[in-house]
Order: structure tokens, then sequence, then C-alpha cells
């Protein structure tokens, strides 16, 4: 990784940085990246025919059924070196954003402050009708139904097609428009708003660093790669801030 030390010098002379993960930086801890998530039962399904509002219309039982594997699946996880290094790496920055589009929760559970939360968090649930987060036990065969309205309960996630929660869309262009440095880590850096926000960097002349084993359409215009998995790329790079 020969633009290890470029990046740890670009870090240390950064006053703002801005990182958005994607699900690549949960693929060490075995959950698989979004579009890689199709595995035994559900190998016929693909994520976007799940992940909408029309899924849920026509058959919310197997929409709810796989949010409720996918919830175990992440429960049974652990945040790897990656999530630990990052964590380690904002507290020693002290002005570094994370954004994810991760539903997974591992950032938090590593120890990461103030994560913004682009696409929601599978741990939690809406009330489908009021849009408003509700307490329930979601371990069941069919979504819950809303205490107040009884209403069907739906995962507290973005689906395709729906908006980003204004408070986290406004948090991460703040971050995205006021850093010097944006990092992206393991995204495939497609699915828009959040592929755009690397943009909103580029246009505003700031370094953007790729860190991803494959190339991405952002690979084209970045200013430095790191071509390998989050979790040896970020504890290097904790190693070299360190030395
Ligand atoms: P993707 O599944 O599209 O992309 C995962 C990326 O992680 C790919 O570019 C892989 O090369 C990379 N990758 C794999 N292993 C890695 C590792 N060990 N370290 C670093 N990178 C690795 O996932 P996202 O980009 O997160 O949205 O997808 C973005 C959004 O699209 C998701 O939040 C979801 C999805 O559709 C919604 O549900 C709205």
């Amino acid at each position: 990784m020969k633009d290890l030390t470029e990046l740890a010098r670009a870090l240390r002379e950064a006053t703002h940085v801005c990182v958005l993960t994607g699900s690549g930086i949960s693929a060490e801890s075995g959950v698989p990246t979004f579009r890689d998530a199709q595995q035994g039962l559900w190998a016929r399904h693909e994520p976007t025919d799940l992940a909408t509002p029309e899924a849920f219309a026509r058959d919310p039982d197997t929409v709810w059924q796989w949010y409720r594997w996918r919830r175990r699946l992440v429960a049974e996880a652990e945040p790897n070196p990656g999530h630990h290094a990052l964590a380690e790496l904002a507290s020693w920055h002290g002005n570094l954003a994370l954004i994810t589009q991760n539903v997974d929760g591992l950032h938090q559970r590593a120890g990461h402050p103030d994560v913004i939360e682009f696409h929601g968090n599978i741990h939690r649930n809406l009330c489908h009708r009021e849009g408003k987060p509700v307490t329930v036990d979601d371990d069941t065969e069919r979504p819950p139904t809303c205490p107040q309205c009884g209403a069907p309960v739906r995962p507290g996630v973005v689906w395709f097609g729906e908006s980003i929660p204004q408070k986290a869309l406004d948090a991460a262009l703040d971050a995205a428009g006021s850093c010097e440095l944006f990092i992206a880590i393991g995204t495939s850096a497609t699915v828009y708003p959040a592929a755009g926000l690397a943009e909103i960097a580029r246009d505003n002349g700031r370094s953007v660093v790729e860190i991803n084993p494959d190339a991405t359409p952002m690979s084209d215009h970045a200013d430095l790669i790191l071509r390998a998995p989050a979790g040896e790329a970020l504890s290097a790079l904790l190693q070299a801030i360190k030395d």
C-alpha cells in the first residue's frame, strides 16, 4: 500500500474529514455485501425486489422475513478490525464525520460516536403509516402491528425509491461540503444520493480517497486509492498515524 504514508499525512493535515462507508467494511465481519447478500433460501430473490415499499405492499411477510434473517445475521456478527480502527482514528482526529450506508450498527458497536445513518438502522422499526419509531417484538414471522395505531410495522431502513431521513441528509451534506478530505470505504458508489457525496467534495476541490479491493465508478476520479480490504487498510493507516 504505497499511498498509505500519503494518506496518513493528509489525515494529519485535514481539519475536517468526511468518511463514507458501505457494506464492504462489514464484509470481514461475515456480513455479505448488499449485492452479495442473497444466500441459501434467499438466493432466488434480488435485493432490489425486496428492499422497496412496493415489495412490502405486495408481500409484507416475505419482506419482513428477509429483514428478520438479516437482523439475526448482523446480531451474530462482531465489529472487525476495520470498524475498530476507524473508531480509533475518529477519536484521535477529533473532527472526522462518519456517514454510513450500512444498517447493521457495527460502527456503533465498535464505539464510533455520532454515526450518520444514511439508510437507517435494521435494529429499529417504524410504524408503516406514520413513520414513527416503535418498540415491538420483531422476531416474528409476520410484521407486528403498531402499538398506537394498529398499522403494520416495517424495518427502520431506507428502501429504494425512498427519501433519506432529513436529519441524516443535512448532516451528510454538511460534512461532505465542509471537509478537506473525503474517504470512501467499501462502497460500490452506485447508489445515489450517497454516491454523490464524494462528488460534492471533489467539486469543491477537496481530496477524494477510495479504500476498496475492487475498482468502482469512483476510482477514475479518486486522488488516492488503497486497493485492499478495509480491515487491513484501516489497521495499517492507524499504525502509520501512531508511528
Ligand atoms: P455494495 O454491495 O454495492 O458494494 C460493496 C463494495 O464493497 C464493493 O465495491 C466491493 O468491492 C467492496 N468490498 C468488498 N469487500 C470489501 C472489503 N473487505 N473491504 C472493503 N471493501 C470491500 O454495497 P454499498 O456500496 O454499501 O441501499 O451499497 C450501497 C447501498 O446500495 C446500500 O446501502 C443499499 C444498496 O442498495 C439501500 O438499501 C437503499
